[in-house]
Formats: C-alpha cells, sequence, structure tokens
C-alpha cells in the first residue's frame, strides 16, 4: 500500500525504550522493552537507564520496522523525545534518532514527550477509526513525573491550567507503594491491590488547594505516618492490612483528581475530557470517571492500555502530526531534561 508519509518514532526518556511505526496516522508497530533492572533499587538509576537503553535501542527499532513490514529506506521522517525526562536516557534516543535520520537522509522532528501522552488520542489502529476528542478539550495528564490539567485547543496549541506544587500523582502512587514495601514502579501494584481493599478502612487527608493546583506531599507523609503507627503496634500490621492500605490511599488521589477535573470542567464549560499519563491506566480511575461522565454528561477519552504508560507510537503520531503541518524544525537538537510545553 503507498502511504502519504510513514513516521519512525523513538522513546527513550525514562525506563522503558520503545520504537513504532506510524502510517498516515495509523499504527503498524509499537515495541518496548521495559528495564527491570530498577526494581530491586526501589526507583529508576538514571545511570543504569542510559546503559539499558544502549543495549536496547536497535533491537528495539528493529523489530519495530519488521513489526510495521516496512524498511528503513520506505521512511519518511524520524520523531524522538527531546524532553522532559533524564538526560543520559534522552541522548541515547536522541542520539540514535540523530544518526539513522542522517544515514537515510530524512527529516528528524523533536516531540515533547508529554504532548506526545495528549496526541495519543489521536492514533488510529486502523484507517477507518473516527472517535477521537474535538477540540478544545481539557486532558489530565498524569505521569510519573506530572501532573496537569490541560486545555487543548489545538495538536500544538496546549495551555496549562493547573499543576502539582509538589509530588506527581505517579510519584504519590509509587511513594506509597515504597512505603509499603511494594516493588517499583509501585502504581499498578496499588491498583491490583485496590480492588481488594476498602477504600475507606483508613482516613487520609484531601488536600484542597486554591484554583486547579494539585498537591500530593501532605498525603505521602500522613501515609507514612499511618503505617509508622500501625507497625509499632502490630508488627504484621502491612501484610494484614495490604489491600485496605492501597485502597485508600488510592482513593484519596482520585479523590484530588476528581476534584480539580470537575473543577476544571465547570470554569471553561468544556465537558468533552481526555486523561493521558501511566496513571491514566488506573483501573479505579478509569472506573472513577466513567461515572462522573454518565453524572455530568462529559464525552470521555480514555487511552486504551498501550498508550497510557511510556511509548513510541505517540512519539510517532505527534511527529507525524508536526510533519504534516509542515511546522517543524529538522535537524538535531540537544535534549532537554526540563522541556515545557
Ligand atoms: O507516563 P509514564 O509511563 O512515565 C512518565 O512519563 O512518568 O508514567 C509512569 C507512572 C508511574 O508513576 C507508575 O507507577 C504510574 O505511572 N502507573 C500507574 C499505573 N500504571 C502506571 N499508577 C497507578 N495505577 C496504574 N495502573
Ligand atoms: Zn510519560
Amino acid at each position: 500500500m503507498a502511504y502519504r508519509s510513514i513516521i519512525l518514532g523513538i522513546e527513550s526518556s525514562c525506563d522503558d525504550t520503545s520504537a513504532a511505526v506510524i502510517a498516515d496516522g495509523v499504527k503498524l508497530s509499537n515495541v518496548t522493552a521495559n528495564q527491570a533492572i530498577h526494581e530491586k533499587y526501589g526507583g529508576v538509576v538514571p545511570e543504569l537507564a542510559g546503559r539499558a537503553h544502549q543495549k536496547n535501542i536497535v533491537p528495539v527499532v528493529d523489530v519495530a520496522l519488521k513489526e510495521a513490514g516496512i524498511s528503513p529506506a520506505e521512511l519518511t521522517a524520524i520523531g524522538y523525545t527531546r524532553g522532559p525526562g533524564l538526560m543520559g536516557s534522552l541522548l541515547v534516543g536522541g542520539s540514535f534518532a540523530h544518526g539513522l535520520s542522517l544515514g537515510l537522509n530524512i527529516p528528524l522532528i523533536e516531540v515533547n514527550h508529554m504532548q506526545g501522552h495528549v496526541l495519543a488520542h489521536f492514533i488510529k489502529e486502523k484507517k477507518e477509526d473516527a472517535r477521537i476528542p474535538q477540540f478544545p478539550f481539557l486532558c489530565l495528564t498524569v505521569s510519573g513525573g506530572h501532573t496537569q490539567i490541560l486545555k487543548v485547543n489545538g495538536y500544538f496549541d496546549l495551555e496549562v491550567l493547573g499543576e502539582t506544587q509538589d509530588d506527581a500523582a505517579g510519584e504519590a502512587f509509587d511513594k506509597g507503594a515504597k512505603i509499603m514495601g511494594l516493588p517499583y514502579p509501585g502504581g499498578p501494584h496499588i491498583d491490583r491491590l485496590a480492588t481488594e481493599g476498602n477504600p475507606n478502612a483508613f482516613d487520609l487527608p484531601v488536600s484542597n488547594m486554591p484554583g486547579l493546583t494539585f498537591s500530593f506531599s501532605g498525603l505521602k507523609t500522613a501515609f507514612l505516618y499511618l503505617i509508622q503507627k500501625g507497625v509499632k503496634a502490630n508488627p504484621h500490621f502491612i501484610q494484614e492490612n495490604q489491600a485496605d492500605l492501597a485502597a485508600s490511599l488510592q482513593a484519596a488521589i482520585l479523590k484530588m483528581l476528581l476534584a480539580k477535573l470537575k473543577r476544571a470542567a465547570k470554569e471553561t464549560r468544556i465537558s468533552t475530557i481526555a486523561i493521558a499519563g501511566g496513571v491514566s491506566a488506573n483501573r479505579g480511575l478509569r472506573k472513577t470517571l466513567e461515572q462522573q461522565a454518565q453524572k455530568s454528561g462529559w464525552e470521555l477519552f480514555i487511552p486504551s492500555f498501550e498508550y497510557c504508560t511510556d511509548n513510541a507510537a505517540m512519539i510517532a503520531m505527534t511527529a507525524y502530526l508536526k510533519y504534516e503541518s509542515g511546522d517543524f524544525e529538522t535537524g538535531y537538537l540537544p535534549p532537554l531534561a526540563r522541556l515545557k510545553l
């Protein structure tokens, strides 16, 4: 089949090495290698992440091209994550993309990782897929490094309406899980345990920041004290209450996310609502939003699990939209650990 544009996307901002091929907006492949090495350290070790990316990048790109049935010579452009992320990790994907674009003599398109998470909503599985959010829509972007409510006016017009002043929602999950002795990343473990627990078992504080500002640090401290006190009285406190602790922690995080999202919808009078980022994989959050959407008449967009956590399909999709708009810089730009939207 002849395509107008075939884009290879490369994502290496944190601890996932991923490559994907998007042809005319349709995903042909999306391959990710996770790095199990960080589990035993309780968090991502930047130096180890960079080395693992170096090991993974060639095979991951190779498999992504093979799965897509595309040869390197057929590629139109390469999109890569410029930031935000870990410098050593960004450098690996960025340098590889740079080298490949020079070798193939095709444009290189820089992509902001957080913009990628949002624009994942436009990836098509098949050419006929038509359900996409209409502009303007609100996007709750919740990952390991970010918690923001965005007003998305267009593909490249993203307005930050509110964000966290301390921890990100993903960090609140991960730090809570760490306090409970669960492996990194803790979000999926809390999600799993929470399905069996009582969300009202423990009373945890829900911050009430002004406007659309989030804060999760108070919750983390309260959770730590709750566990320290519990363990002092009963050394088996965590094991005996694992599900209830997870459910209560998750419920407090979700309450804060939902309160701000409802406020943003009310203030902007926008009822097209999307979520993005790793935490959008949380089943409790997905269910809570579905219920709220029914109540408030929201048109809700929840990404499939494949596009919630870090993946290169969202990077390829963003690069594709940039390529099609003709508004992009070609050539290599150095990574930026703190790239803003
Ligand atoms: O978007 P992402 O893969 O990487 C960043 O850009 O940060 O997000 C990773 C975050 C981690 O904090 C992880 O614990 C969280 O997303 N996460 C979840 C779930 N799956 C991933 N948090 C809650 N429930 C989940 N099912
Ligand atoms: Zn991410």
